[in-house]
């Protein structure tokens, strides 16, 4: 099989005939049922490789080479046409663009009179014959000589009417597609017959077009762009006259064909109809340039495969193959628990994307996915990207199936499975249960009693909805609490208040403001020395904590204005007031009454100062340590624990198998040291 993830040119005669096989059995799939063993940029990587061995080697071109063939030279029909459906010829770039007008002017000897740009639409080419105005057979462009009757489709293909406005002998050539509802409801129709969905709007087109007999109708749109029988001075004019005559073109969406005078308009043109790609109701892969004038088209003519007076300037692939590498779930504010893939990084149009969304559990297993599959993710404009389907022809036998969760991944209460969107059985609860467990946790409040069934009792109680109710829990409350004696109430009362006394960073953690985890919190509290300067912290203010930028201040601040209530009752209960020193002048009064129970927020300690880096495998005493405890260790030393080495590192704790991080510190001279070098500098807060 040949490797399409590397496709250099082929090295041998034997890896250029394995490299055409796998080009010709991905065209044949394509064309015999719309189904694909390759996304199209691997598509045409292939092709390219194949290209440049048969250049380089023009002796040992094989005959069923895909390469200078319509549709791959794998489609075929009986149904001859009487003029050969070209392919178009692509160019890439303005400057490419450019290039190809300029040639074409050049073999006419003048200016192009004008030019007609239009939408290159991403569906199946068709001739449709009409004699007296009555459709009577449509048929596919197969190879472009010949190709096959697809007439039993006709009346699913909206635009193309059984009759049209005059009774004229025509062929309307164009192209059948899904548009993106279409491609939605055929998929959804689908599904209820247990048919599984199709990849992407174009392949399900394909599929479509072809199927003979099926027990549901699947509705497609059919969009003209040529026409033969009809003569007109200008290919412009010949569109209007075809919707005229009741067929539907371009013309009636905003991406329309357009005259332009000369090539600057058209490439202003080009970059109009790229600019609505994302937010047109059908799928585009281009923008077609013609020369507009009937005589120009003449004088150009066509060679074997493509007209010379056209050309496909293309777009980038809005679908495109990645593997699937894991599925999350997340809980969301209101409890519904949604899977979002995380995948192998790929390029689509311009961004690149890791994250898809999977939209419900029941979408997963109809889609047949399965970690470590090929699949097509689609992202166009500002669309969230969105996982299409498995590239199944691409599996390995490594795949495992997704193990949906049982429990609530965030409260661990059971999961209401009744509807297709799956939600926590506590909804917007499940929030308040899991924020109780977070803040109660032994790096936050480190609550004694207060686990997870506890949590779960508590708010289930109506007793606690957020962390400030938590403080203003009675012994009688408790007490009325399934297996809360006495003694179990006391201890609680009593780790309750010993909670209140916490430190401000611990508070402020307990809070679990996005993007602040227990460095951050330090780091906050170090710097403002009590919640009111937090509360009162603006954006600017925030951005002056080390490791906060611009928008990590904006969410901060977000967030802290949805907590507002809970930071005021905890301050009026008296919880995270415990005065700490800033280490920069903050915006509140009073707060700059720094006190000498800064010991443990300021930037003090054996590390003051320092931007530390830990790489390798740690030995000696921080052996023992995960990577986020030596991190803490660091901050807790008051140094600031980073992952990547620069010019700001000042110590890098080099373990065994430092790679590039220690060359980097090596060459920028930072200090690095052994794991037990560090380990005695740290001394006894290494325990
Ligand atoms: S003109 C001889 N115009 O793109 C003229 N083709 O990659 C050839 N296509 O085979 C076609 N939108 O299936 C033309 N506005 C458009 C088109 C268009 C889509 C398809 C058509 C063609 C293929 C070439």
């Amino acid at each position: 099989m040949f490797d399409m993830k590397h496709a250099a040119v082929p090295a041998s005669p034997t890896a250029y005939a394995d490299a055409v096989a796998t080009a010709v059995r991905a065209a044949e799939a394509y064309y015999a049922d719309g189904s694909t063993p390759l996304g199209d940029d691997e598509y045409d990587a292939l092709l390219r490789s194949i290209t440049a061995y048969e250049q380089a080697h023009p002796d040992q071109v094989l005959p069923d080479s895909p390469t200078g063939k319509v549709a791959g030279g794998a489609a075929s029909g009986d149904v001859p046409h009487s003029v050969p459906m070209l392919s178009l010829d692509n160019v890439f770039s303005a400057e490419e663009l450019d290039l190809w007008a300029a040639g074409l002017e050049r073999r006419l000897g003048r200016p192009v009179a004008g030019w007609c740009v239009e939408p290159k639409l991403d569906g199946l080419a068709v001739a449709a014959r009409y004699r007296a105005g009555r459709l009577v057979q449509l048929v596919t462009r197969g190879d472009g000589l010949a190709g096959e009757d697809i007439s039993h489709a006709t009346g699913a293909v909206l635009g193309l009417p059984a009759e049209l406005g005059e009774p004229v002998d025509v062929e309307l050539r164009g192209e059948v597609l899904l548009t993106q509802s279409q491609f939605e409801q055929a998929n959804a129709v689908r599904l209820a017959h247990g048919a599984t969905p199709f990849a992407n709007p174009r392949n399900g087109a394909a599929g479509t077009l072809r199927a003979k007999d099926r027990a549901y109708r699947v509705e497609l749109t059919f969009f003209a762009y040529d026409a033969l029988g009809l003569p007109e001075p200008a290919h412009s004019e010949l569109l209007e006259r075809i919707a005229a005559l009741g067929a539907n073109t371009a013309a009636a969406t905003a991406a329309g064909p357009r005259h332009c005078t000369d090539v600057a308009q058209v490439q202003q043109r080009i970059a109009e109809i790229g600019a609505l790609r994302a937010a047109l109701p059908f799928g585009i892969d281009g923008i077609v340039i013609k020369a507009d004038a009937a005589a120009d088209q003449e004088q150009a003519g066509s060679g074997s495969r493509a007209p010379r007076w056209a050309v496909a300037y293309k777009l980038p692939a809005v679908h495109k193959v990645t593997r699937l590498l894991e599925v999350e779930w997340n809980v969301g504010r209101t409890g519904v628990i949604a899977p979002r893939a995380v995948l192998e990084p790929v390029e689509v149009d311009g961004v690149t994307i890791t994250y898809a969304t999977l939209h419900n559990p029941a979408d997963i297993t109809r889609r047949g996915l399965l970690i470590g599959d090929q699949v097509f993710v689609h992202r166009a404009g500002d669309v969230i990207p969105r996982v299409e389907a498995p590239l199944t022809e691409q599996r390995t036998g490594a795949e495992r199936e997704i193990v949906f969760p049982t429990d609530c991944p965030r409260c661990g209460d059971a999961i209401d499975t009744s509807q297709q969107r799956w939600r926590c059985v506590r909804g917007r609860g499940c929030q308040a249960v899991a924020s109780i467990r977070y803040a109660a946790g032994r790096d936050q409040l480190d609550i004694e009693g207060l686990g997870g069934t506890r949590a779960v009792q508590l708010v289930d109680a109506g007793l606690v909805t957020d962390l400030a109710d938590l403080f203003t829990l009675t012994r009688e409350q408790l007490l009325i609490l399934e297996r809360m004696g006495d003694t179990s109430a006391d201890n609680l009362i009593a780790a309750l208040a010993a909670a209140k006394a916490q430190p401000l960073h611990r508070v402020f953690c307990a809070l679990g403001v996005r993007g602040t985890g227990r460095s951050m919190s330090r780091r906050i509290a170090a710097h403002f020395g009590s919640m009111a300067a937090i509360r009162a912290a603006d954006a600017e203010a925030l951005a002056g904590v080390d490791g906060i930028g611009p928008e990590k201040a904006a969410v901060v601040v977000a967030e802290l204005a949805e907590l507002a209530d809970v930071l005021d009752r905890l301050a009026a209960l008296g919880v995270g007031t415990a005065v700490t020193a800033p280490t920069a002048p903050a915006t509140v009064s009073g707060s700059s009454a720094a006190s000498a129970s800064a010991a443990e927020d300021g930037p003090q300690g054996p590390l003051a100062g320092q931007a530390v880096v830990v790489t390798g495998t740690m030995t000696g005493p921080l052996a023992a340590l995960s990577r986020t405890e030596t991190n803490e260790l660091i901050e807790r030393a008051g140094g600031k624990a980073s992952s990547s080495v620069s010019k700001r590192t000042t110590l890098l704790v080099a373990g065994d198998k430092a790679g590039s991080k220690r060359a980097k510190a090596e060459e920028l001279g930072v200090r690095v040291v052994t794991p037990e070098e560090f380990a005695e500098l740290v001394g006894e807060l290494l325990v």
